[in-house]
């Protein structure tokens, strides 16, 4: 039986680091990948369609780089708001940036989707929850919109006395099981999946804590 964390020590955990700026042994003050920036390139939205969600948007880098690629972003994150948005510089993209503070599982995804960014946060998310959530961005995306996800799957947490440690809800999906099921959530569009071995070690001793795959999908929606 693992040791289970809570959700409200994990929003405080990503709280304390990004208050300080920290970049965490997961390295949450990363830049976008170059793919990202490709998948931008190529896409083909225009005009109002110029619509993006990012989902768990820790330090903010894929929301900064929506909007400075002319999108109106609307970015949600457990941690409250004003630890990203005080940090903006006062320029013309940041005011398309909308930041709001709330478990996306309790948000309400209305709007249309252009671009969907779900990175290294779905797998906080309680299986029926994530599917729900993607199930509905799926409904609002408008014709020719793009899904960058990365979720870990089989992961493997230890504390400091090698003790296997849970996160209460957590998706805690194989692999497989993630793809069978992104398949089917996504059918009609064209999915592309990745996987890589992904580890994190405690920055002052060393020890390993956090071994995964982490499963890269890009899902896109065609033109009719
Ligand atoms: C590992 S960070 C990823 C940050 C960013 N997406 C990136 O890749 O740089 C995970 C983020 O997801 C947020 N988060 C965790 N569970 C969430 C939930 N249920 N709804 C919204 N945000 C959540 C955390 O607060 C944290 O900021």
């Amino acid at each position: 039986m693992p040791l289970l964390r809570s959700q409200q020590s994990l929003t405080a955990y990503y709280t304390a680091a990004l208050a300080i700026g920290d970049t965490t042994p997961e390295n949450l003050q990363q830049a976008v990948t170059p793919e990202f920036m490709q998948l931008l390139a190529t896409t083909s939205l225009t005009g109002s369609t110029r619509t993006a969600l990012d989902i768990g948007y820790g330090a903010g880098a894929y929301a900064i780089a929506l909007a400075q690629n002319g999108f109106e972003v609307q970015a949600v994150d457990r941690v409250a708001a004003e630890l990203f948005t005080s940090r903006l510089p006062a320029s013309d993209w940041a005011a398309h940036i909308r930041a709001v503070c709330s478990p996306i599982q309790h948000y309400p995804i209305t709007e249309p989707v252009g671009v969907l960014v779900a990175k290294d946060v779905l797998h906080y998310l309680q299986r029926s929850d994530v599917y729900s959530v993607l199930d509905t961005a799926i409904t609002v995306s408008v014709p020719g919109s793009c899904h960058y996800l990365q979720i870990f799957t089989d992961i493997d947490r230890t504390d400091p006395d090698g003790k296997p440690v849970g996160i209460e809800d957590e998706l805690d999906s194989t692999t497989d099981q993630l793809i069978t099921d992104l398949e089917q959530l996504y059918r009609g569009w064209s999915l592309h999946h990745t996987t890589t071995d992904h580890r994190e070690s405690d920055r002052s001793t060393g020890r390993p804590y956090f071994h995964a795959t982490k499963v890269t999908t890009i899902a896109r929606r065609g033109n009719p």
